[in-house]
């Protein structure tokens, strides 16, 4: 098939995307609101974009009556009405569920830490708490807002770093086996990533 992606319907472009661009990763966002409410969500248009300094973006599609979703109005800088502060956990096998769980829509103001079986703790540096049950969490101050059509690419700057202690080694290799992060597929399809290979010389062995 050959597809001018103009020509095709939004829905069908998105669905052909998110079967194509796969495995993705899901970061996994807690922030709060300037008034104090936390709230968590998952978002799969996501990605690592420099180390120096290091960054992660993260990318909103607008809500289907075409307001924002509450995370987008919780990462906003100060100055537009937001905390400009959030926290990216990594989504992993344990708690997979809440993780779909925590992407119904509820009203703003309203925490999806009331409604599933997971825990806050404190963050180091942000306000936003940190899932108590996520192995690595990367505390993020708001960089750039970029709009790509009606979507919102927010980009942030990692100022603190979590990775739980027997998940890393002296020389900073990761046990990836233990950490077990779950990628997102096409429609409601999730993967494993524990069937590994190494590539030597050019050769998987
Ligand atoms: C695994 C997964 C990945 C998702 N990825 C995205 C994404 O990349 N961008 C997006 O706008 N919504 C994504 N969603 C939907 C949001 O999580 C959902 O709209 C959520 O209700 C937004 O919450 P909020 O209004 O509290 O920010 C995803 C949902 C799931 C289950």
């Amino acid at each position: 098939m050959e597809i001018t992606p103009e020509s095709l319907d939004p829905s069908l472009r998105y669905k052909l995307l998110i079967g194509t661009v796969v495995p993705r990763p899901i970061a996994f966002v807690s922030s709060i609101s300037p008034t104090g409410k936390t709230n968590l969500a998952p978002f799969s248009y996501f990605n690592a974009v420099g180390h120096k300094p290091l960054a992660l973006a993260f990318s909103v599609a607008p809500k289907p009556d075409g307001s924002e979703k509450d995370t987008l109005r919780n990462v906003r800088p100060v100055s537009e009405g937001g905390t400009g502060e959030y926290v990216i956990n990594l989504a992993v096998e344990s708690y997979i569920r809440q993780v779909a769980e925590a992407s119904e829509p509820l009203p703003y103001g309203e925490s999806e830490f009331d409604h599933i079986d997971l825990t806050t703790v404190s963050s180091q540096v942000v306000k936003a708490p940190r899932v108590a049950e996520s192995p690595v969490a990367f505390e993020c101050r708001t960089m750039q807002i970029v709009p790509i059509g009606t979507f919102n690419l927010v980009i942030g700057e990692v100022i603190h770093w979590f990775v739980r202690d027997d998940l890393i080694d002296e020389n900073y290799r990761v046990n990836t086996q233990k950490l077990a992060p779950i990628g997102r597929m096409a429609g409601n399809d999730y993967c494993y990533t524990d069937r590994q290979f190494t590539i030597a010389n050019g050769l998987p062995r």
